[in-house]
């Protein structure tokens, strides 16, 4: 099940060393340079505390919804979860070495909730809050900036037992965790991002099922979407409220769309995924409302707002984080009565696919960074997330991944091309620093610039790790 084919579903349910890799590949694609972006881009690379920590019951912990999901049999592929993962928990410090190694100024990660908060809210776990210290730690003194991440993904399973993102409670829940890492964290780290892929996390999870905590259907997309866009803005302004000098964004995952042909009805189709897939987040956040008007069947979200929420729901973003790793296609289709449409999989359309099953289409980030620049009032735009996973084969101490390298080479130049089009773009976050565990996908698809060796947990330095480097270097 690939979680990026969300919309054709919706009817049917209403010790770590590195090693030196190979040069060769530098001089293959080198065909963009640092210093056309500027001196001030912004270079970093990400991930997020599920995917890498490990550690999922030490030093107090509580267990998260991920937990509980990977737990189940025929969840995750292979039955695979993140109780291990690349144990960052323990070799944060290796992994940070490694980023200053390769030059990467910037590094993003996310906070564990219930590694802070074991039960969500209430007793605060001091052993949570040293290890994200550390972590903190280690990358200022290396010269590395940290971004966080407040929620990617990872609810506190005791939540989740109250109803997850179903119950309003939950803008006072996250309100609290905020306000907890923000007063820790708050004078050493000035980047925050509050929600990782609002409409991935809904989607995924509370309506298809197919990703923590497995709910379905409308009844829980729609609270989960409104309470998520609260938190969003409600978030945002306890970080504003407690560091004084944040840079205060959010994250959305978002992809370019296209209809199957240039006929009416396809483009109708294509208008009505665009604005579930890349509006329903950001036009809250910016005043707008959701987009009703599209999709006449959002107006049931009604139901979960209270008198005043329009106005909580905005928030002035100092940034804005765009994700995106491909398009979509699109056709009208009767049988799905919320959006008239379907998603022609990508492998049915004789296109580059990545070890995911996405189209490799960098063109999508072109019209996606223009397509957000052109809201009124937009703040800056990063590329919090882009990258992808193909078939690395570890060969002798190497990996050769000239597809990957070629791939974030023709996505950034057409980052470039925006940004020299005037679009405000200020950074670029490869995903991911390391291979780490792919949600529904386990281990199966690796997207890391270091390769992982997960029964040794010995980092390799990928082919496309080193041409980041020398690119960083130019
Ligand atoms: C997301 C998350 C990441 C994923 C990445 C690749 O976008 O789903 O932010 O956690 O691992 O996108 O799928």
């Amino acid at each position: 099940m690939k979680r990026r084919t969300f919309i054709q579903l919706i009817p049917t349910i209403s010790s770590g060393l590195f090693l030196p890799g190979s040069l060769q590949a530098h001089t293959i694609f080198n065909t963009i340079n640092r210093k056309d972006f500027g001196n001030d881009f912004v270079w970093g690379a990400a991930c997020a505390a599920y995917q890498v920590e490990g550690a999922w019951n030490i030093d107090g912990k509580g267990p998260s919804i991920w937990d509980t999901f990977t737990h189940k049999k025929g969840t995750i592929y292979k039955n695979q979860n993140g109780d291990i993962a690349c144990d960052f928990y323990h070799r944060y410090a290796d992994d940070i070495a490694l980023l200053k190694y390769l030059g990467i100024p910037n590094f993003r990660f996310s906070i564990s909730w219930s590694r802070i908060l074991p039960n969500g809210v209430g007793t605060i776990n001091q052993r949570g809050i040293d290890f994200y210290h550390r972590v903190i730690d280690t990358c200022l003194e290396n010269n590395i900036t940290p971004w966080i991440t407040l929620y990617h993904w990872d609810l506190p399973q005791a939540l989740e037992d109250k109803g997850g993102w179903t119950n309003r409670e939950i803008i006072n829940w996250f309100s609290e965790f905020v306000s907890i890492c923000t007063k820790s964290y708050g004078n050493k780290v000035k980047n925050w991002m509050v929600l990782n892929e609002p409409m991935a996390f809904t989607g995924v999870g509370y309506f298809l099922g197919i990703h923590a905590p497995g709910k379905k259907g409308i009844g829980n997309f729609l609270p989960a979407v409104h309470h998520a866009a609260m938190c969003q803005a409600e978030g945002a302004r306890v970080i504003r409220a407690n560091i004084a000098d944040a840079n205060i964004g959010t994250t959305f995952s978002c992809s370019h769309i296209d209809p199957k042909k240039a006929k009416e009805r396809h483009f109708l189709a294509a208008q009505k995924s665009d604005a579930l897939i890349n509006r329903l987040f950001i036009e809250p956040a910016l005043g707008l409302g959701y987009p009703t008007d599209t999709i006449p069947l959002l107006k049931r979200i009604e139901k979960y707002m209270h008198s005043g929420d329009e106005q909580k729901l905005k928030f002035d973003f100092d940034f804005i984080g765009i994700q995106n790793y491909t398009r979509e296609v699109v056709k009208h289709w009767i049988f799905n009565p919320i959006l008239w449409s379907k998603q022609i999989p990508a492998s049915k359309r004789k296109v580059e696919l990545t070890e995911m099953g996405w189209e490799v289409y960098p063109e999508g980030i072109y019209y996606l960074l223009k397509k957000f620049a052109a809201y009124k009032n937009i703040p800056p735009l990063y590329v919090t997330e882009n990258g992808a996973a193909f078939e690395d084969v570890l060969d002798d101490e190497y990996v050769h991944d000239n597809k990957r390298i070629k791939f974030i080479e023709s996505y950034l130049k057409q980052v470039l091309n925006a940004k020299n089009e005037g679009v405000n773009v200020r950074g670029y976050f490869y995903w991911s620093f390391t291979d780490n565990f792919e949600w529904a996908e386990g281990y199966r698809t690796r997207f890391g610039l270091v390769h992982i060796d997960y029964t040794t947990q010995k980092r390799t330095v990928k082919d496309s790790g080193f041409w980041f480097k020398k690119f960083l270097e130019e």
